[in-house]
């Protein structure tokens, strides 16, 4: 997946905002921890072409994957190593944004300190971290939901989708809503989030203090730059965070004044509708495909079907008959324009 809050475009607003002189994410060296198949790296290699991307990941499977992906789309800007982050050796001028999306709550402690010390070691002087993980506050109560449905799933000797319907028609007000939720995720997203081996969830207040003792600074929230706090996210149920640091000895200017605002920019439908090769190649393996923001778009087959088209050698006024046969439910017009204003054509 593509994850909005580790966009290095973002993270280096919240960061300029602090004072951090931190580099134009279009040219910068960005590395991410725990890429998995690559999806949030490949559109980040993808929406710059002069950046140096590099993914890494204990994984052999995701990095296969992820490596067959950036061949098909023909990126040479990106490359992937089947490492743990315990033994990767960093480039040695440092990297400008680090990503660590979804990791730290899922290994094991001594990864987590490693992670974070990996971090304080390897970014480069105005350098970025985004470092997402489950909050304690919130994820208490779904934890206790979790030991139910695998003591039902040990019982009864099923897996813990079927233990989780079952639990469903026992749970007890407050534990419905959580199982529900559960649920609503999917047996795939459930394995490696609810039900994962690890589930760690921390609060913010000790995250930050491992930080800190790895040489790191915290600047707040990684979209928002908000410095949140403990007592809020018990107030507030909070179960995940995206955190923004950068090297404690990072230099901190005096907080420029924001450029004035670009014009909102209007795009208009084009006759060809053209994806890039990334895109096209999410079209085909039925992968989300990111907007302008790397906010990802779930389609129906069939409009990935008829985004699968749109190489640019289709007329709008043809892909609409083809729409007629493939997807005829759908309001083509309405759609393609919906589709172009999240930035999708070249
Ligand atoms: C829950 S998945 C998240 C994947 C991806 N970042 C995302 O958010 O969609 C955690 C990832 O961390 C990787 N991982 C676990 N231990 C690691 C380590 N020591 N070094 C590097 N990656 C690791 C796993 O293989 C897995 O791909």
């Amino acid at each position: 997946m593509s994850h909005p809050s580790a966009d290095p475009r973002v993270n280096a607003a919240v960061a300029r905002g602090a004072g951090v002189d931190v580099a134009d994410p279009a040219c910068a060296s960005i590395l991410e921890i725990g890429c998995g198949t690559g999806h949030h790296l490949l559109s980040l290699a993808n929406r710059w072409r002069e950046a140096s991307c590099t993914g890494l990941d204990v994984s052999a499977r995701g990095i296969a994957r992820a490596r067959l992906l950036a061949r098909r789309a023909g990126m040479a800007n990106v490359r992937f190593c089947e490492v743990s982050v315990l033994e990767f050796e960093g480039e040695e001028k440092g990297y400008d944004f680090i990503i660590s999306h979804g990791v730290f709550s899922w290994v094991a402690d001594e990864v987590k300190v490693g992670l974070l010390d990996f971090i304080g070691k390897n970014l480069a002087p105005g350098g970025v971290a985004a470092v997402s993980f489950n909050v304690a506050a919130g994820w208490k109560a779904r934890m206790a939901v979790v030991e139910k449905v695998r003591a039902i799933a040990l019982a009864g000797d099923t897996d813990e989708v079927t233990a989780l319907e079952v639990f469903l028609t026992v749970a007890e007000e407050g534990e419905k809503e959580i199982a529900a939720d559960m649920l609503a995720k999917g047996a795939e997203v459930l394995a490696f989030d609810d039900f994962a081996p690890v589930m760690d969830a921390w609060s913010l207040g000790a995250v930050v203090k491992l930080a800190e003792a790895s040489g790191l600074r915290w600047l707040g929230d990684s979209v928002f730059g908000e410095k949140g706090n403990d007592e809020e996210d018990v107030r507030e149920g909070r179960t995940f965070r995206s955190e923004l640091f950068c090297r404690a000895d990072a230099e901190i200017v005096e907080r420029k004044q924001p450029a004035k605002g670009a014009a909102f920019q209007q795009r208009a439908v084009p006759d060809f509708p053209k994806l890039d090769e990334w895109r096209l190649v999410c079209a085909q393996e039925a992968l989300p495909l990111v907007d302008t923001d790397l906010k990802p778009c779930v389609f129906t087959f069939p409009q990935l079907k008829l985004l699968a088209k749109m190489d640019g050698t289709h007329s709008a006024a043809r892909l609409a008959m083809d729409a007629k046969e493939i997807a005829p439910e759908l309001d083509f017009v309405g759609w393609l324009r919906h589709v172009t204003e999240r930035g999708m054509f070249e």
